[in-house]
């Protein structure tokens, strides 16, 4: 099966503490960067989510993902608002007919490249959608969060599934594997570290303006696991 093909029908159950941490982290740096959430996209969607908290301060607001099934739940919910519309593309090569006055992007969705390099076309078509004034906030996880849930394991009685987590320090590869009744799915995703997102950043004419390890804006450290990031173009 493909990545989120079973595992949307669970991915709610498990995501709706991280959209609310998420949220109040929008509402922290909202104030202290001036973010406009007048025309936003969100890059990876999933099921909506985040869209389902930051719709009502838009103006407009697309969702887009690769996943057919994440998408389809996402219209399911969301598309009867007038003001939300969804796309299935991928995130590495996107055209659109708008520019945006928020990118953004939850969850380590970008984590989902299968080399380093991409980072670069997944900035350069953010770049070229944004509005000058415009900003993007993601986050990625770095080596430190895989080493930490390397070899984890999850099983749920009432769900009926089982995760199993490995990450592969020499590849620099994690392998996320569900097991449902009715078949496996494998997700594969790569560390991306500070580095890596200076370096694709500066080629594709981007500032970091703020850069974060934690919902609470703690700053980013050698150790930190998740990197948040909100740029501007130069
Ligand atoms: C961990 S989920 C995050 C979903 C959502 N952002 C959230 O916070 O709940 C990762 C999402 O990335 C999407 N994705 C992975 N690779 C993608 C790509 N190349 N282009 C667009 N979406 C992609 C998956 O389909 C999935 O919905």
């Amino acid at each position: 099966m493909e990545p989120y093909e079973e595992f949307s029908r669970e991915y709610n159950n498990y995501q709706t503490i991280f959209t609310r941490l998420y949220n109040s982290f929008l509402r922290k740096v909202q104030v202290k960067h001036e973010i406009n959430f007048e025309r936003t996209l969100d890059l990876a969607c999933g099921t909506g989510l985040l869209i389902s908290k930051i719709r009502s301060k838009a103006e407009k607001v697309v969702g887009l993902d690769y996943s057919p099934e994440m998408l389809k739940l996402a219209i399911e919910s969301y598309s009867h608002f007038p003001n939300v519309e969804f796309i299935q593309g991928d995130f590495r090569k996107f055209s659109l007919p708008d520019k945006f006055s928020l990118i953004i992007s939850s969850f380590d969705s970008f984590n989902y490249i299968d080399h380093i390099d991409e980072l670069d076309s997944i900035f350069s078509c953010v770049a070229s959608h944004l509005d000058k004034d415009g900003h993007f906030i993601f986050d990625v996880v770095s080596e430190n969060y895989y080493m930490k849930i390397n070899g984890t394991s999850i099983s749920t009685e009432n769900s009926g599934f089982q995760n199993k987590i490995t990450y592969n320090s020499d590849l620099r590869k994690m392998t996320s594997v569900f097991s449902f009744r009715n078949g496996t799915e494998e997700h594969h995703q790569i560390p991306i570290e500070h580095t890596d997102v200076l370096k694709s950043a500066k080629n594709n004419g981007l500032d970091i303006v703020g850069s974060f390890s934690s919902f609470n804006l703690d700053p980013l450290v050698e150790s930190s696991e998740r990197l948040f990031y909100i740029m501007k173009h130069k």
